[in-house]
């Protein structure tokens, strides 16, 4: 695969870019500190801006690769950042990514996740060059699987006991699309800007 990584991506009330030490203070503040939003992730709740800071310098260095694609979520209105989403694994063989993220508890159902992940989903596809995005949830987390299907990716199955997140051990739901669903433009909600000629 020819990686074009983590390039500015923008939709109308979102931009996605690469984080910015500057972010901290707001990624503790909007969504790392807070238990509601890890509950279902497999990280602790964040107890101190500095200990982020370290993460954002982490996610800073591996932007160097040039194949890592990691979204901080910046809300147009207000410039704050809200939130997250990221490739959380790379299968190079299949040209498959698995795609992971989490937002603010403030900004929980206006449809931001749909819009972010929508915009991924069309840069991944038709710049990034992967051909299958897939995305998974634990079973007891069924917003996060709204949000998949009104991407378009489809369900595939539900692995039993075959991840581990705050909640234990847990049953994963694994949905997907790949790109010919995406060109077809027969799973992937239009009302998504994202048709077969864009
Ligand atoms: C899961 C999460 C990303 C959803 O983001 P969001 O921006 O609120 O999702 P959207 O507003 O795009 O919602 C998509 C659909 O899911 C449903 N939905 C989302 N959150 C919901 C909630 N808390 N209660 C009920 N329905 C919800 C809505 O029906 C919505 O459909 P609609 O637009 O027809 O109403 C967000 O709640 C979050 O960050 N949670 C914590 C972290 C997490 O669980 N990440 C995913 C790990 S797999």
């Amino acid at each position: 695969m020819n990686h074009t990584g983590t390039k500015r991506l923008e939709t109308e009330r979102l931009i996605l870019r690469k984080f910015e030490l500057s972010d901290a203070q707001d990624m503790f503040d909007n969504w790392a500190a807070n238990p509601n939003v890890t509950k279902y992730l497999i990280w602790q709740p964040y107890t101190n801006v500095n200990d982020v800071r370290a993460y954002i310098q982490s996610c800073i260095d591996g932007y160097a690769s040039g194949s890592t694609y990691n979204w901080v979520i910046e809300y147009k209105e207000n410039g704050q950042a809200i939130g997250s989403i990221s490739v959380v694994e790379v299968k190079e063989h299949i040209h498959c990514a698995t795609v992971g993220y989490c937002l603010s508890e403030a900004y929980w159902r206006r449809g931001i996740m749909t819009e972010a992940f929508g915009r991924v989903i069309k840069y991944l596809f038709h710049e990034a060059g992967f051909n299958r995005i897939e995305s998974t949830h634990n079973v007891n987390n069924p917003n996060s699987g709204k949000v998949m299907t009104k991407c378009g990716l489809q369900y595939e199955g539900t692995l039993r006991q075959a991840g581990v997140s705050n909640q234990g051990i847990i049953d994963h739901v694994v949905r997907a699309i790949l790109t010919e669903d995406y060109d077809s433009g027969e799973s992937f909600p239009q009302t998504l800007g994202c048709t077969k000629t864009n």
